[in-house]
């Protein structure tokens, strides 16, 4: 039994600012939120508390599982598009943090440059939760450790590897995979590798937990005896203009049928989603029983409920 910490006023911006404890005190939270969910009982903790979700890109999941995450937790969430802000016109992100403090208990955030949610965070003085920057996507991670612990009982010990763009889902599934204690694999095209501020962490976490990381350019080697194969688009968000010339990269790293022959009979397979189907995954892996990319999505909902009871002050630990 680890030990339960209280995350009260924090901001969620990258899992590295987090230890594995509060982690998995995040992750155990995360259960209960299902188990209320399932079981239809109430669990309004964050009853007349207010959300202000910042989106400067589009969203399916992180959207509608912040929104309706907050509803069920007896709050509101408020969709605000960063193009209909005074943001636009030139106000800055420190003055925007400082207004909105004066009407929400919170504030979530999906940007372009990380430090627009570092900005955010220093100059608000309610939490702060990253919805996805070009470098960490946390709420991400959170709900594919919750899924891969539901899947799999334990996260300890287990082989999760990421094949494609070394991008910002990549960076937080190697920091808080290497904080649990997973042996984690990432395999990308030459020049398109994690940052190395990342893969010194992720190697750091793994000395300290007792799990592993490894960076290959060679997908097959990568997924050998794999517990967990994960991708994600290979033109992530504002990288549109290279989506043709990394199309040509990447596809050697196409999570196929082919590519997933050298996995554990029983591993799973996970994508945050949207996926290019065709690209870095194909029908016959994304639709197969090893795919376990609905509960994943739907796990977003579950954890980052836990998150915002444990740190806007729902839930005291
Ligand atoms: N996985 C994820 O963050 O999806 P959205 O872009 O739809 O929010
Ligand atoms: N890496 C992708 C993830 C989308 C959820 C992007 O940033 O566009």
């Amino acid at each position: 039994m680890h030990m339960v910490v209280s995350l009260a006023g924090r901001d969620i911006l990258c899992l590295q600012d987090f230890t594995r404890e509060e982690i998995e005190t995040i992750l155990k939270t995360a259960e209960m939120m299902k188990i209320w969910n399932k079981i239809g009982k109430p669990h309004r903790v964050l009853e007349g508390k207010t959300l202000a979700m910042i989106f400067q890109k589009p969203s399916t999941r992180t959207r509608i599982s912040f929104e309706v995450g907050i509803y069920q937790l007896g709050g509101y969430g408020l969709y605000l598009n960063a193009q209909d802000l005074q943001l636009r016109r030139g106000e800055t992100i420190a003055d925007t943090a400082r207004v909105l403090s004066r009407y929400v208990d919170g504030i979530m955030a999906r940007v372009f440059d990380h430090q627009d949610v570092v900005d955010l965070a220093k100059y608000a003085s309610v939490p702060v939760i990253n919805g996805l920057s070009d470098f960490a996507h946390p709420c991400q991670a959170l709900a594919d450790y919750m899924t891969i612990k539901e899947k799999k009982g334990r996260i300890e010990g287990l082989k999760v590897v990421y094949v494609g763009d070394g991008n910002n889902v990549a960076h937080s599934l190697m920091i808080a995979g290497t904080k649990l204690g997973a042996n984690v694999v990432v395999a990308t095209p030459e020049g398109y590798e994690p940052d190395p501020k990342v893969i010194k962490w992720a190697e750091e976490n793994a000395a300290e937990s007792g799990g592993s990381f490894e960076l290959l350019h060679d997908p097959i080697k990568a997924v050998k005896g794999a517990d967990v194969i994960y991708t994600d688009v290979w033109a992530s968000m504002g990288q549109e203009a290279e989506a043709e010339q990394r199309r040509k990269i990447f596809m050697p790293f196409q999570v196929n049928k082919e590519l997933v022959k050298h996995a554990k009979k029983d591993y799973i397979f996970m994508h945050c989603l949207p996926a290019h189907r065709g690209e870095e995954v194909t029908d016959d892996v994304i639709d197969s029983p090893n795919s376990v990319v609905w509960d994943q999505a739907e796990n977003r909902l579950h954890a980052q409920k836990a998150a915002m009871a444990l740190i806007m002050g729902g839930i005291k630990v």
